[in-house]
């Protein structure tokens, strides 16, 4: 006998949908991600997918129909789905499908099928679910590949041999891995291998896509599970060949490095209890991405990696183009943790001056307690006695910033005196002077040589102007 599971549908749509239906005499149900997270009893999902046997667009519609105000139903006619809003809920309502896709792109060649054939071309067990919307067995699972059991065991595996389920929509491969990194499931054997022989045709999905899955797997309690997995199948060497190019470890005249790869990985997972911005967890997955290109061995230093933040933050930029992510605010964030990323901790290792802490509130701004996380996140050494020296520096650091926040109003810096005042002063046109007396008392403040405040900088302006032959008007 089958399970029921009516209690899941307590929710007005699944009886309109059922309604609905009826009306149109075919069979529908709610299918994939809703039931499957249904059954791991996470969070209500605010994406409910409706399969009909028959036409998802009529059905799409004649639910509008029956709601009291009537949602909009966007169609696509091309893919023969449509969606409705109703309260916060995206619904999208597909025709059951048989399909097969061509060699080279991700356009499927699609005919009617039953609601089998549909669970059939679906990515995996666990999402090939669903519980019926039909009157006679409303709330039954229909589980024709044990999909039921591969949740109770924690298994992502595919309805039909991997090979094809990958080979269809190579999107899948990463999504094998980020559900099982989301999840903690394992990925079924078979599968890896699919994806190992596979990975290639990861090239013929999009950027943003590709990024989807990234953003969901960074956004895991534990995203090294993902990024070894991306490793391991090839794939990551495809996306991201910056990151795999750091996992090496050489050895000259007794001198070796650290991996920087498994660092990395390290990296990411340490910031993310403290965190929810994926944009952060970037800049920790990239930020020492520049140590490859600049890696030099040197037998008066040793191994050297000098100006990688720098490259680092550039390189940012090109792996943002090249995976159309965006190229606004948040690439500039990212860039800039990581050309940043070296600071507090050189900081750190010394006695912490107000001056160093001054200056790095400054070129920080309104980003230095990120900075701040993604640095101590960045302290991986298993040396218990350098790992609290470093922490306690840290928290020197974190007050000093408040303190010095606090008197010199730094982290948003505005010049105490303006340029028209200085040129007024000494009735000067604008010229390098002006650029001169402004650099000078921006250093007067960092130094802590002056405050910041406007008399103190007027008369600095004076006593500077002075030397360089400038005369009050
Ligand atoms: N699906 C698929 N292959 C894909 C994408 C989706 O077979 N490449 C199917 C799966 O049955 C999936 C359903 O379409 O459950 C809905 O996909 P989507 O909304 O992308 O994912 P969810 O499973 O709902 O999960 P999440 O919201 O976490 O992405």
């Amino acid at each position: 006998m089958s399970k029921n599971f009516k209690i899941a549908l307590d929710n007005k749509i699944f009886e309109i949908i059922s309604k609905a239906s009826q009306e149109l005499k075919l069979e529908s149900y709610v299918i994939g991600g809703f039931v499957r997270d249904y059954l791991l009893q996470r969070d209500f999902k605010k994406d409910i997918d409706i399969v009909a046997i028959g036409s998802g667009i009529d059905l799409a519609l004649k639910v509008s129909e029956l709601l009291p105000h009537k949602p909009k139903v966007q169609v696509f006619k091309n893919y023969g789905t449509a969606m409705l809003r109703y309260k916060e809920i995206d619904i999208e309502f597909v025709g059951a499908r048989k399909e097969s896709y061509s060699e080279n792109s991700r356009n499927p060649v699609v005919e009617n099928g039953t609601l089998e054939d549909d669970q059939n071309r679906r990515d995996f067990t666990i999402n090939a679910l669903a519980f019926s919307l039909n009157q006679n067995n409303y709330g039954d699972l229909v589980d024709p590949f044990n999909g039921l059991a591969d949740l109770e065991n924690k298994l992502i595996k595919t309805p039909l041999n991997p090979d094809i389920t990958y080979s269809d929509d190579p999107l899948r491969m990463m999504r094998a891995i980020r559900f099982s990194t989301q999840l903690d499931f394992v990925i079924e054997t078979e599968s890896l291998k699919a994806i190992e022989r596979n990975k290639e045709r990861i090239k013929i999905i999009s950027g943003e896509r590709i990024v989807d899955e990234l953003n969901k797997i960074l956004s895991t309690e534990k995203p090294s599970i993902g990024f070894l997995h991306l490793y391991k199948t090839g794939l990551l060497d495809i996306i991201l060949p910056e990151l795999t190019a750091l996992n090496n470890v050489e050895e000259i005249e007794g001198h070796t490095h650290k991996n920087n790869f498994y660092h990395t990985l390290e990296v990411v997972d340490n910031i993310c209890p403290n965190t929810d911005d994926v944009w952060l967890r970037w800049a920790a997955l990239l930020h020492d991405i520049g140590k490859a290109p600049t890696k030099r061995f040197s037998k008066k230093q040793g191994w050297t990696f000098h100006g990688h933040e720098f490259l680092g933050g550039k390189m940012v930029k090109k792996i943002f183009e090249r995976l159309h992510m965006p190229l606004n605010q948040k690439m500039k964030f990212v860039a800039k943790m990581v050309m940043l990323s070296s600071r507090p901790i050189v900081l750190s290792e010394d006695i912490v001056t107000d001056s160093a802490v001054r200056r790095l509130v400054f070129d920080a701004g309104e980003d230095v307690d990120n900075l701040m996380t993604l640095c101590e996140a960045d302290i991986t050494t298993k040396n218990p006695a350098k790992f609290k020296k470093y922490h306690n520096n840290f928290d020197i650091v974190r007050r000093k910033i408040i303190e010095v926040e606090e008197r010199d109003h730094v982290r948003n810096f505005q010049p105490p005196i303006s340029g028209e005042e200085i040129m007024e002063l000494f009735n000067l046109k604008p010229s390098r002077e002006i650029g001169v007396l402004k650099e000078a008392v921006k250093e007067a403040i960092l130094e802590g040589e002056i405050p910041n405040e406007y008399q103190a900088a007027y008369d600095f302006v004076l006593q500077r102007a002075e030397k360089l032959g400038l005369k009050k008007v």
